[in-house]
């Protein structure tokens, strides 16, 4: 393999930058010429390769977001698109591409690997709803901000006897919320994988108040069946004889835009290494994950056919840690 491509796609995440930097590096000690793609496969589609040296990629470690841009983009994943990214790919004499990215950008990935282009994935998602990787470049951080943002909307609800709503990223998957729950010693968790009742969440908060808290969170996973929003809203026309004021927060895209942890600029490094030191030896069709604390493969096609579950024994201890 001459020539590799490198992109990063869907939502950006810390540490895709110290994984575009790894990429390019690797591909550079490994003899071979290292393409940035912008834009994911939108950038992809529209020709936007930047031929990258070591250079290129100074300084970015330490960078959130990427510095290649990112994009979803549902025309790729057309026949007609998949067909149009070949001919690039082909015209441009790119032997394979390296997909740093979550759900959506994998299933890209594999969907050119099945039209035989040699393609390996890097899991990067804040979500960490990617199966083949008990976790994904950028949770830590977002994980961190999350609760560094919990850490506080308890000062200010202790100060004024308030719960607060407090409404984290994730999409349909709970990660996030339960984990930044745990960590930061919320009262009570709501994820998209239980169902709830607003009303249990009103008589939660009221023994909280009667076990003699002077303030409460609730952290609510922006995919669960009511979010924060939701859950406002039915307060505010259902009396909530909590005991508590409330407030509802959220976090957004904060939780994207953070400054990589030294964790997730490990992860990404060792992983997008791996990727490329994989297409370097033509081997593909793989997402690169972390699995049982090593580095470890999937075919793209176990990634895409699977759903990564959520350990639910978390959400027993985060009741029991609640008391
Ligand atoms: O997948 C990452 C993520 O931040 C999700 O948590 C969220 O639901 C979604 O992306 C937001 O997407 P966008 O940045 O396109 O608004």
């Amino acid at each position: 393999m001459k020539t590799i491509g490198v992109l990063t796609s869907g939502g950006d995440s810390p540490g895709m930058n110290a994984a575009i930097r790894s990429a390019v590096r690797t591909g550079i000690d490994r003899g071979m010429h290292v393409f940035g793609i912008r834009h994911g496969y939108a950038g992809l589609l529209g020709e936007e390769f930047v031929a990258m040296t070591a250079r290129d990629v100074s300084g970015i470690i330490e960078r959130g977001g990427t510095i290649l841009g990112s994009a979803r983009c549902p025309e790729f994943a057309t026949p007609d698109g998949l067909a149009r990214a070949l001919k690039i790919l082909n015209n441009r004499r790119i032997d394979g591409l390296v997909v740093i990215g979550g759900n959506g950008s994998q299933t890209g990935a594999h969907a050119l690997a099945r039209l035989g282009f040699p393609v390996v994935g890097v899991a990067s998602t804040i979500d960490n709803d990617l199966f083949g990787t008990d976790i994904s470049i950028g949770v830590d951080t977002a994980l961190n901000i999350a609760v560094e943002a919990i850490d506080r909307l308890k000062v200010t609800a202790e100060s004024h006897r308030r719960a607060f709503l407090v409404e984290v990223m994730g999409r349909d998957c709970g990660y996030l919320a339960l984990m930044s729950a745990i960590a930061g010693g919320a009262e009570v968790v709501v994820i998209p994988e239980v169902k709830v009742d607003p009303e249990d969440i009103i008589r939660e908060l009221r023994s909280a108040c009667e076990r003699g808290k002077g303030h409460a969170l609730v952290v609510v996973a922006e995919g669960a069946q009511y979010n924060a929003t939701g859950l406002a809203d039915y307060f505010r026309t259902h009396p909530h004889p909590s005991g508590f004021g409330l407030r509802e927060t959220i976090l957004g895209h904060v939780q994207r835009g953070g400054t990589p942890g030294a964790f997730d600029r490990l992860l990404a490094t060792r992983l997008a290494s791996k990727a490329t030191e994989l297409l370097a030896d033509g081997k593909h069709g793989v997402l690169v994950g972390f699995i049982k604390g090593e580095i470890a493969t999937t075919p793209l096609d176990v990634v895409i056919a699977n759903k990564k579950s959520l350990d639910l024994d978390l959400l027993k201890l985060a009741h029991v840690l609640a008391k």
